[in-house]
């Protein structure tokens, strides 16, 4: 069976100054799937994302997006690609209310940032756009809110608006849910999974109760290279994974963590073997 494929990681290597945090990395990530990346503190998960969105540059090997090679592509243009990555490009101003914050992404998606002078037809178009944007997370109450005043979560979901509204073929999420209280874990991952459909998602996430929720597929990286992969069920029950989390080995599962216990919420995990 051919699988396909919208990136592939080949041989990817990042070593800083001899240290080695991404080791020879095989990424296969399917179109249409939400992948989970998890591990440990330090695992290397963050250096893969800075890898793929060209932030950083490999030391050695290369990425393949929809089967062409852009490892040699400069950051800029892995956006215009359609490799867009949430709380980085899509920073919101807090002082602009929650509609011109979508409403300006829309703008900069169609190359429009500067032509503030733009008929009001075009305007009136985007506002629609900009609308629809907010009802599919959840947001048209708070259109006219100022971004300042908005609730933790509610933030994260203008968040994926604006990043939505640069309409990205893969959307790679570094911890959506860190810092949120229980309730706005739960709306952020229905979130999620409602704005997966028609594209693929990447995710670094902590919580392992979002991650049995959403994940098709996890990837565990453990010291920067993978330890294993495959779906919830098998990797929670995988020995290893338990060992990389929780420093000890038995039969037992990983259980899925509901309740936060701070920013990462598999931290005493990590640190129980220390
Ligand atoms: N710019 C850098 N220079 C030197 N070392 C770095 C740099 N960036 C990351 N590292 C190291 O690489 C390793 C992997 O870091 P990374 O941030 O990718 O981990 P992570 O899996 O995202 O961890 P966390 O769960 O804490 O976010 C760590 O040991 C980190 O200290
Ligand atoms: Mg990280």
């Amino acid at each position: 069976m051919t699988q396909d494929l919208i990136l592939e990681t080949k041989n990817l290597i990042k070593a800083f100054k001899g240290f080695t945090a991404v080791d020879d990395v095989n990424l296969q990530i399917e179109r249409g799937s939400i992948h989970a990346l998890i591990g440990p503190n330090g695992a290397g998960k963050t250096t893969v994302f800075n890898l793929l969105t060209k932030y950083l540059a490999p030391t050695s090997g290369c990425l393949l997006f929809n089967g062409k090679d852009i490892t040699a592509l400069p950051s800029a243009s892995i956006a215009r690609l359609g490799i867009v990555r949430s709380f980085q490009i899509s920073a919101v101003f807090p002082n602009l209310s929650v509609l011109e914050n979508v409403r300006v992404a829309l703008q900069r998606k169609e190359g429009n940032s500067f032509h503030f002078w733009k008929h009001e037809r075009v305007l009136n178009r985007l506002n629609d756009k900009a609308m629809q944007l907010l009802d599919d997370v959840g947001l048209t109450g708070f259109a006219h809110s100022k971004t300042l005043d908005l609730p933790y979560g509610r933030k994260r979901a203008l968040e994926i608006a604006t990043t939505l509204a640069l309409d990205p073929e893969l959307m790679l999420l570094d911890e959506p849910t860190q810092g949120m209280g229980h309730e706005d874990v739960d709306v952020v991952a229905n979130l999620i999974k409602r704005v997966s459909a028609g594209r693929t998602i990447l995710m670094v996430e902590h919580n392992l109760h979002v991650v049995s929720k959403l994940a098709d597929r996890i990837t565990v990286l453990q010291r920067g290279a993978i330890l294993t992969e495959g779906d919830y069920a098998s990797v929670s029950a995988d020995p290893r994974v338990r060992e990389a989390y929780l420093g000890v080995s038995d039969d037992e599962p990983v259980a899925p963590v509901v309740q936060p216990a701070g920013p990462h919420s598999i931290d005493v995990a990590a640190g129980a073997g220390a």
